[in-house]
């Protein structure tokens, strides 16, 4: 058992420290957030990610876990983990200040021999930064990065593809390794920088695949093909693999927007451009555009005063996350077009960047509705029979850009009915 803090609460740092702290170590969490540390003494989860309250609760009572916005009860820590946010900056490169700021307050209370380990996705060669930064040869400097999926993250905290541990010497590595020792993966041992690379490389190579699969999609269908055929035939195929080749109105979320800006501009950076990142970027945002592009193709090209309806604004099913929403830029981009929009999500309530109303039930957000846009793959929406809500319609278009209705369904019950690659 380590006595373990985490630096920073929130998606990544909560799911760390709970994981942690039910891997049987002592853990206190620290955030500068007081609001959200008096809710997590309560047992009250900030975010909603599954079942991760729960753990919160057990762990809680067990008293392995605790919060604190003091800094300085790191100070009987052996390990520190650092899971501070590195959002985007105008630049398009992570902003690490959150990082550097931490660790500048941690430094007066670091024991000596302890390992600082890096779980926030930062910057190539941070690690080197954060080296200098604390002049003390004694505490060893570990990159750690994580790859939870949002809506998933406890789940792949316990079962991870792979743990890697990125560290210049192999006392620190051996450590870090140790607290994870009850969780069976594998673990790769590299070096700092390597480690960094490995989570941005990771990363960008799911967008770089969304984003084909996207085009793909895009491609079959104008040319009367069945995308979905076409991508099950080619996920058979173990180099390819059947995950990740679903088509979608883009791709979103706090991850892969920012880390493939990042890459691509620190690669920029270091005179090393990686083409396929910026490919990537710019087909993106054509994915959204393509969404507005079909509406058009049922209602005409002007959607002035059309009324249209989105169900789902979350970036992917079994989150309440809208930022980098890829929902939330297609419904920018509607709105531009003089349409009315309505929305319905079944967890979302709030968009700090729309200003438009939500809906509290499917029926509100479809009443007289010209079109409907299914942007998000919650499983609810899937189970609606469209005979029981087709006569709230004014007309009766459905574009499913996730591939999740049954277009024979929607069709027997009079929808002009749009998937996304067929
Ligand atoms: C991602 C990585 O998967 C995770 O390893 C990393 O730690 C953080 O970033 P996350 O951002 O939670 O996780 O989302 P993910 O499930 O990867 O989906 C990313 C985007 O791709 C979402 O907008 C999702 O809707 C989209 N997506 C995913 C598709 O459009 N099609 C797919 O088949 C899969």
């Amino acid at each position: 058992m380590a006595k373990i803090a985490v630096i920073g609460v929130g998606y990544v740092g909560l799911t760390t420290a709970v994981g942690l702290a039910n891997l049987g170590h002592e853990v206190v969490g620290i955030d500068v957030d007081a609001e959200k540390i008096n809710k997590l003494k309560n047992g009250t989860s900030p975010i909603f990610e599954k079942d991760l309250e729960k753990f919160l609760k057990i762990e809680i009572d067990k008293k392995s876990i605790k919060f604190s916005t003091n800094y300085e009860d790191t100070k009987t820590c052996d390990s520190i983990f650092l899971c501070l946010p590195t959002p985007q900056l105008s630049d398009g490169s992570a902003d690490i200040s959150y990082v550097i700021d931490a660790v500048k307050k941690l430094k007066d209370y670091l024991k000596p021999n302890s390992n600082l380990i890096i779980k926030s996705t930062v910057p190539v060669n941070t690690a080197k930064k954060i080296i200098d930064l604390i002049q003390d040869n004694s505490i060893s400097v570990v990159s750690n990065p994580e790859f939870l999926r949002e809506g998933n993250a406890l789940a792949d905290f316990f079962k991870p593809d792979r743990i890697v541990i990125g560290a210049q010497n192999q006392k620190a590595k051996e450590e870090v390794a140790k607290l994870y020792s009850s969780i069976d993966s594998e673990i790769i041992f590299t070096d700092n920088i390597s480690a960094e690379i490995i989570k941005y490389a990771s990363n960008s190579y799911l967008a770089i695949r969304l984003s084909f699969v996207n085009e793909l999609a895009a491609y079959a269908e104008n040319i009367g093909a069945d995308a979905t055929q076409i991508l099950n035939a080619m996920g058979k195929d173990k180099r390819i693999g059947q995950h990740f080749l679903k088509p979608g109105p883009g791709w979103g979320g706090m991850c892969f927007p920012k880390d493939v800006n990042e890459f691509k501009s620190s690669a920029e950076n270091m005179d090393q451009p990686i083409e396929l990142l910026n490919a990537a970027l710019l087909s993106n945002a054509k994915a959204h555009a393509r969404i507005v592009n079909k509406a058009k193709k049922l209602l005409g090209n002007n959607l002035d005063n059309k009324n249209i309806t989105v169900w789902g604004l979350a970036f992917k099913a079994n989150t309440d996350d809208t930022r980098f929403s890829p929902a939330v830029s297609v419904v920018q981009l509607l709105i531009k077009e003089g349409c009315n929009l309505k929305a319905f999500d079944p967890v979302v309530k709030k968009v700090e960047e729309l200003s438009m109303k939500i809906e509290n039930s499917i029926e509100a957000s479809i009443e007289n509705s010209d079109l409907l846009i299914v942007l998000t793959e919650w499983d609810e929406f899937s189970k609606i029979n469209p005979k029981s809500i087709s006569a709230k319609f004014r007309q009766k278009n459905i574009i499913d850009s996730r591939n999740i209705l049954d277009k024979k369904l929607w069709q027997d019950a009079g929808f002009n009915f749009l998937g996304n690659g067929s």
